[in-house]
């Protein structure tokens, strides 16, 4: 019976917009994404991107043999194909149990001789705490990145871009989506831009992409959604290690999208994020929310976490919602060694217990445009039935 109100009602996608694609033959246009200082290059995958930053960063410091790079202890496998394809260690260290961001004690212990590089994750639209990071890794002679696969970066007051790459996906499900590619900033004052070509392979040509997008427009709706989100053999959304085995430059196709899909991206009310900042703390009060992390570190959230007092209380709110079809999801659901495949590439040696507990209480609700009203009202009543 629940089964078959599911199938009626459907269920919300946790994140990912219709993908509003330009008039045909457009002209290619890279100016959406200039930044000042930096060097776009455009490759086909966030995790190709974080992959060439790593190349590169090799090439800064030649004279480590046996190159290291932080990575945090909960965050997307992703990082990890990225930096076994580049040749670099992954070093995983303890994030807060209430914010996404590395402790920082923890990462100053594991800094050595061999850490060459320190990715900053941008986790959902928050920010790491830049700043500080900058000032280590300039006092330690670190590479720093920023990894904003799940942001698109766009100015906000007094915040710009500052680490020496910083990349985003256009992945599927993420914040400019044109279901696959990334881009890499450099910065220019590296002095890199003759090297980064021939670390690249020709772009792969995608006959049938408009009719893919077409396709998974028409998925997003809830009620076709419902019977991929619920099919035992998709394992939808699953999180797990995908080795990267070259990076590609962009292919044309999403060359000529780009520009199109960023002004649409930039033009989206953040209608939902204000409904659950106004509605979430009397609802939920115990729950952690984003405005705790302070306005600089936050920006437009992909999805809205919010993270319970216990992981009891996550997992009753997570089916509570999930019923539903409201959209709710775990993230990772795991800290980064126990993602399957990736246990045996990454060196731990310090306990991930922050990690642990921010894995156990996360709860992202849906920020996407098919959030209606009515799903809204139905998510505040769950929750508040459910704390
Ligand atoms: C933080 C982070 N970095 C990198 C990636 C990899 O991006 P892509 O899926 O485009 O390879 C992801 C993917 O979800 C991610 O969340």
């Amino acid at each position: 019976m629940a089964a078959l109100g599911a199938l009626i009602r459907g269920d919300l996608p946790p994140a990912g917009n219709p993908i509003d694609l330009p008039a045909p033959a457009r002209a290619a246009d890279a100016a959406a994404l200039a930044v000042d200082g930096y060097e776009a290059v455009l490759v086909d995958s966030g995790t190709s991107a974080l992959a060439l930053a790593m190349q590169l960063a090799r090439q800064c410091k030649p004279h480590i043999h046996a190159p290291e790079v932080i990575l945090p202890g909960y965050a997307c496998p992703d990082l990890v194909a990225a930096a076994e394809y580049a040749g670099v260690q992954p070093v995983l260290v303890d994030i807060d149990a209430q914010d996404p961001a590395y402790r920082l004690s923890r990462l100053r212990e594991a800094i050595n001789a061999n850490t060459l590089l320190i990715v900053a994750v941008n986790f959902l639209g928050i920010r790491e705490r830049m700043a500080e990071l900058r000032e280590l890794a300039t006092a330690q002679d670190i590479v720093l990145v920023e990894d904003s696969a799940q942001w698109f970066p766009e100015p906000f007051p007094g915040v710009g871009l500052d680490a020496d790459f910083v990349l985003t996906s256009f992945g599927r499900g993420k914040p400019v989506s044109l279901l696959g590619g990334g881009v890499l900033w450099v910065k220019r004052s590296l002095g890199l831009t003759a090297a980064i070509q021939p670390l690249l392979s020709p772009a792969e040509a995608f006959r049938w992409l408009p009719l893919k997008v077409r396709a998974f427009n028409i998925l997003l709706k809830p009620r076709l959604y419902c019977w991929l989100n619920r099919n035992p053999l998709l394992s939808l959304g699953e999180t797990a290690f995908h080795p990267l085995s070259q990076i590609n430059a962009l292919d044309a196709v999403r060359r000529n999208w780009l520009s199109h899909c960023v002004a649409h991206y930039q033009r989206q009310q953040r209608r939902v994020e204000a409904f659950y900042d106004r509605e979430l703390p009397a609802c939920f009060p115990a729950a952690h929310l984003p405005a705790s992390y302070g306005a600089p570190r936050r920006g437009r959230l992909l999805r809205y976490p919010l993270v319970c007092e216990h992981r009891v209380q996550r997992d009753r709110l997570l089916q509570a919602l999930q019923d539903a079809g409201l959209g709710a999801s775990a993230m990772y659901v795991n800290v980064l060694p126990a993602v399957t495949g990736v246990a045996g590439k990454v060196t731990v040696n310090d306990a991930l217990d922050g990690a642990e507990a921010f894995a156990g209480r996360l709860l992202t609700l849906p920020t996407h445009a098919g959030v209606s009203e009515r799903h809204l009202d139905s998510m505040m009543a769950v929750i508040a039935a459910a704390v």
